[in-house]
């Protein structure tokens, strides 16, 4: 049974029908969007979730579009007592706090195909690493020598514990990824870069750091319309697009789009 159809005796159908149908759940906590209109109603709808999801301990109401460098968002405790959990997929588990450091189970098929695409032996570097849901799922599938890079103390705090939790080997940088040059001497096969919104400037930065054959697996964030013309600036700087695709649609006709890059 749907959350509407668990409200729907409970709630004026006019006041249902604002309710977002999707909520996100990362480990044991949802997360929900519930609009100004449904204030009254919140906790009763936080009860209607856990009684159709049984293994929901905590759920949080969306309060912002997440935003600021550590892209973590903020959130109403409306049931439950805790914000950290275990989030697993892929045979990997995330121990994550959501209020500190930016976390989506949506991206689980992406990190799954970069995985796949990743050689032995290869080196690889995860910019914006979070708290670790590429550079895990990477190191479980392939021997590679591996590092994340971010620069929010708390991802990397927890990044640090999902290494040990995973029993993986990876290097850690808390360091801003403008300064990519100056840190790393030797350059890398593969870069990751799940690149928060509008930074698309971060792309030149890393190219100066990959190896002549190297490959980039750049996520962004396009309108529709705009694809076209930034195939075109991608082909003009000098890349070769192997294969691109949406994953995740952020607002109607706009996705985050991932471009898997080599040099020409
Ligand atoms: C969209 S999140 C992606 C997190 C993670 N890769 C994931 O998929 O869950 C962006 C991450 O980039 C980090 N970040 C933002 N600006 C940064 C910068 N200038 N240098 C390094 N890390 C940055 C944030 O702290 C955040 O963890």
């Amino acid at each position: 049974m749907s959350l509407h159809d668990l409200l729907k005796d409970k709630i004026p159908h006019e006041k249902l029908s604002l309710l977002p149908r999707g909520f996100e759940i990362i480990g044991d906590i949802a997360i929900i969007t519930i609009p100004p209109a449904l204030d009254d109603e919140k906790y009763l709808i936080a009860d209607a979730l856990t009684n159709q999801r049984k293994d929901i301990k905590t759920v949080l109401r969306k309060l912002h579009k997440i935003e600021g460098a550590a892209r973590a968002g903020e959130f109403e405790l409306l049931l439950g007592n805790s914000t950290t959990t275990i989030h697993r997929e892929n045979n990997c588990a995330f121990f994550v706090d959501i209020t500190k450091t930016y976390f989506s189970g949506k991206l689980y098929y992406e990190r799954n195909r970069i995985a796949q695409k990743v050689n032995d032996g290869e080196a690889v570097l995860v910019l914006f690493a979070g708290v670790g849901p590429f550079l895990i799922s990477i190191k479980k599938k392939k021997n590679v020598k591996i590092t994340g890079l971010d620069n929010n103390p708390a991802a990397c705090a927890f990044l640090k514990k999902n290494i040990e939790l995973n029993d993986i080997e990876a290097h850690v940088i808390l360091a801003d990824a403008n300064s990519m040059e100056h840190i790393f001497k030797e350059p890398f096969d593969r870069i990751v870069m799940p690149t928060p919104y509008g930074q698309d400037h971060f792309l030149n930065l890393a190219s100066s750091i990959l190896k002549p054959e190297g490959i980039i697996h750049f996520y962004t964030f396009k309108k529709d319309f705009e694809i076209a013309h930034f195939k075109k600036l991608l082909l003009e700087s000098g890349w070769h697009i192997d294969f691109y695709r949406g994953c995740g649609e952020i607002a109607p006709r706009a996705k985050r789009y991932v471009f898997d890059l080599r040099k020409n």
